[in-house]
């Protein structure tokens, strides 16, 4: 014991030895004149250091064992910040803390200088961010390939209640995780024309002659796995031009362009997810696409001939995924480099192009299914339209020698659609490409097999197979929650930090001990007022932390039905003026989310959430029962303070259309219950938890299914109900939006006319579960038993279970030594 304390002095004497140096070589700062980002910065290099010896010898090891390794193509990566992750995934967190706290520095004040790196959206670029640190954890040789967004997701700062999109500036201060590799450098070609370079007689040979070439330049960020297992590299690209300055043009005065080039160029990595309403905004987002694929492949094609392999054996060694249709492009691409450039002949590159790519889907929505102009895309990637109409032609003929003539059939697989104005199906031409195609949850996979995908699904049945979406524990639980992680330990023991799968089951015992239930909702009280705080300091809100946290956190988005949350905010409210005498659970309905930039409804949506809640909040009939915050820029860092204070967890999109959901798999691990609809993971949750754990409810995907068939008009829903009469009617008429009566008239009388996802259909089935919420909450004791069981049970949403499934079906790739 003393020796391992001794050790413990010593790994922190030489830690803070390392801070220090840092802070003098590298920031240029002394303790006496640095500023908390310095420390940050200091902090970060220092942990980088260990990071990088861990980092060498990893891909040492890759390249002795000449393992499998695995790319995973994303354009985008919801990362948050890393300092914690880093320090305690190397097992230095108590190191640093400790050496911070010698030196006189707040570790808390420190963590919070640095920046979210926001590369994505939501739940997909999150999904992304979760498997990277996973692979790693599990000994998987992976990359990560994206892009390098100057700028991420925008900001959002909310005036009067509207959402206004603001830059992000992440880079501002550098990024101290990241490598610039200047030598990493890939030609991207667009435009131009294609040579046909055979003469008569021979197999025919093709030359793609781009007439725009730009750079792609590598970074590299590490990322380390628990307890150090290994260490992956997530590598994102910036694009640069060829030349940074035409000085020619520069010495004749024309000094805008002298650098037009380079603007043009850089935009590619400007921003994340170029608003695309205009048709400068859809050719760049398909650049960005291509953009990346490219220099991807390019990289990995590389890196698989240095090893001396042959091109030949690519699938034996590379697995490439998908993260959906964004990299699709990855398909014609591929073909490309093995047919133009290493000569390979057609169907033999077509067997090896099949054989490494594999392709996720994220999303039924038809809107989000993305699909090119054919006119477009000649334009701007010439050969690749060639090789797509070519992969359909032959793919076609391929179906006609099997005596397959259905001509709907035919249309309906065909990669091009004739419908719609000429354009290419990038859903078709990921599943045609891939040997495996994956949905994200049991539900969205069979709905795939009967929808998007039916037709295909008949011709390859073998192909469609279910990864159910997972978390890292690491974060969203030991990091997010480390007062909740040590009772967990305390309960179960130190095995639950490297086996939560099945540590976590140990604890169903525990839900029936009064002693431990009270310890786990004193934790739930901590975070709460932790969340409090935060309001109170940002939004000058007080919050009752006795009161329900009901928590609907994520994207706006009309099927994620916050507006259905917010009709019962409203009768509520109605119903708590008008029966006083009724002994109502005092509640907070907590809002966070974005809205897509050129998404009026949404945004209209945001207004709304904000609208009530001034109204609701000053109402002093309510006796503080009922308060409303939406708190503004949700973020991956906002989400570890907010899941773990939550008592309940809004999951109630329209069944079948949330593909999966990963949200309400952090909220059941922090031991939030769920009120759902059976919809994405929701369906496995509740066979994992228990039904009686949770508070389903609503109209089932087939239900939606055959309710949308009939008719839209809610007439007699809304007929039927006086309370969702009165809700939609108080709205309408103005009673939140008394400086513009008429705000929400559009709103409301849309829903009642066409009421596609299905909000007032499912409204009385969701006020009656939230009144089982109200009661089960006046029972303690049933509650924290509920409480403690959602997290005994959510062991298998864990994204090592996730990873280890794709790693044995789709990658067949092992651990290192495994
Ligand atoms: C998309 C889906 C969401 C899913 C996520 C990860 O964001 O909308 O349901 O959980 O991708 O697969």
């Amino acid at each position: 014991m003393a020796e391992e304390a001794a050790k413990a002095t010593d790994h922190v004497e030489t830690f803070k030895q390392l801070i220090l140096a840092k802070l003098r070589y590298a920031v240029g700062k002394d303790p006496g004149n640095a500023f908390d980002h310095d420390w940050f910065e200091a902090v970060a290099l220092a942990a980088r250091d260990h990071l990088v010896d861990h980092w060498e010898d990893a891909s040492l090891q890759v390249d002795r064992q000449d393992q499998k390794r695995v790319y995973y193509l994303s354009l985008e990566f919801l990362i948050g910040r890393l300092l914690v992750d880093n320090l305690s995934n190397l097992g230095l967190l108590d190191t640093a803390r400790e050496a911070l706290s010698q030196l006189g520095v707040d570790f808390e004040q420190i963590r919070d200088m640095e920046p979210d790196a926001a590369l994505g959206n939501g739940g997909l670029g999150r999904l992304a961010a979760c498997f990277m640190e996973s692979m790693a954890s599990l000994n998987i040789a992976a990359h990560g390939y994206g892009i390098r967004y100057e700028h991420g997701l925008f900001r959002q700062v909310v005036v009067d209640g509207w959402q206004q999109e603001h830059t992000e500036t992440w880079l501002d201060f550098g990024n101290p995780w990241e490598f610039e590799r200047p030598e990493v450098s890939y030609r991207i070609g667009f435009g131009g024309s294609v040579a046909n370079l055979a003469g008569s007689g021979e197999v025919p040979r093709h030359e793609w002659l781009p007439n725009e070439q730009i750079r792609a330049i590598a970074y590299d960020t590490p990322v380390v796995g628990w307890r150090h297992s290994s260490v992956n590299t997530l590598r994102l690209w910036r694009a640069r031009a060829e030349e940074d300055l035409k000085l020619e043009r520069f010495n004749a005065g024309d000094h805008f362009g002298a650098v037009a080039d380079v603007v043009k160029a850089e935009s590619i990595s400007r921003v994340l997810y170029p608003a695309d309403s205009t048709e400068a905004g859809q050719e760049l987002r398909l650049r960005q696409e291509f953009f990346f694929v490219s220099a991807s492949l390019q990289d990995l094609i590389a890196r698989h001939l240095e090893l001396n392999l042959d091109i030949h054996s690519l699938p034996d060694r590379v697995a490439i995924q998908l993260n959906d249709t964004h990299p699709a492009i990855a398909v014609a691409e591929l073909m490309r480099l093995l047919v133009d450039v290493y000569r390979l002949e057609w169907f033999e590159a077509w067997k090896l192009t099949v054989a490494t790519l594999s392709y996720t889907n994220h999303t039924l929505l038809p809107e989000a299914l993305e699909s090119w102009p054919v006119s477009l895309m000649e334009r701007l990637l010439p050969r690749h339209m060639q090789i797509i109409y070519l992969i359909n032609a032959y793919h076609i003929d391929s179906l006609r020698a099997k005596e397959i003539h259905d001509f709907e059939l035919l249309r309906s697989i065909s990669l091009i659609d004739e419908d719609n104005g000429r354009r290419v199906r990038m859903g078709n031409l990921a599943f045609l490409g891939s040997h495996s195609i994956n949905g994200v949850s049991s539900l969205h996979t069979n709905l795939m097999r009967k929808s998007v995908f039916s037709d295909f699904h008949r011709l390859y049945p073998e192909r469609i197979n279910n990864k159910t979406n997972g978390v890292t524990f690491r974060r969203w639980l030991y990091q997010s929650n480390p007062q909740l992680t040590e009772l967990l330990v305390g309960a179960v023991g130190d095995e639950l930090l490297d086996n939560p799968e099945a540590t976590l089951r140990k604890l169903e015992p525990f839900a029936a001990k009064a002693s431990f239930r009270k310890q786990f909702a004193a934790q739930r009280q901590h975070a709460k007022r932790e969340l409090a705080e935060l309001v109170r300091e940002r939004m000058g809100i007080s919050l009752d932390t006795q009161a329900i946290f009901d928590v609907q956190v994520k994207r706006i988005h009309e099927y994620k039905r916050q507006l259905l949350n917010l009709l019962h905010t409203v009768a509520l409210y109605q119903a708590m003026r008008n029966d006083p005498a009724t002994d109502w659970a005092p509640r907070v309905k907590i809002f966070a989310g974005k809205a897509a930039a050129s998404y009026h409804q949404a945004k209209l949506i945001i207004k709304l959430a904000n609208d009530i809640s001034r109204t609701i909040n000053v109402d002093p009939t309510l006796r503080g029962l009922l308060k409303v915050v939406f708190i503004p820029n949700y973020n991956v860092s906002l989400a570890e303070v907010i899941i773990p204070a939550a008592d309940l967890s809004e999951q109630i999109s329209t069944a079948g259309l949330e593909a999966s959901g990963t949200s309400n798999m952090k909220f059941a691990l922090n031991g939030a219950l769920t009120i759902g609809t059976l919809d994405g993971a929701n369906v496995e949750m509740s066979e994992q938890i228990g039904r009686e754990n949770m508070f389903i409810f609503g109209m089932t995907a087939q239900q939606v299914a055959a309710r949308s068939r009939r008719d839209l008009n809610m007439s007699a829903e809304v007929a039927a109900s006086e309370r969702l009469a009165g809700a939609l009617e108080a709205i309408r008429s103005g009673v939140f939006s008394p400086d513009d009566p008429g705000r929400y008239v559009g709103l409301i009388d849309g829903l009642l006319a066409h009421d596609r996802f299905l909000v007032c259909a499912d409204f009385q089935a969701y006020w009656d579960a939230q009144r089982k919420v109200d009661m089960l909450w006046r029972t303690p004791d049933r509650w924290w038993q509920a409480a403690v069981l959602n997290t005994a049970r959510t062991g298998w949403f864990s994204s090592d279970r996730t990873i280890r499934e794709y790693a044995k079906d789709i990658w067949k790739v092992g651990g290192i030594g495994d």
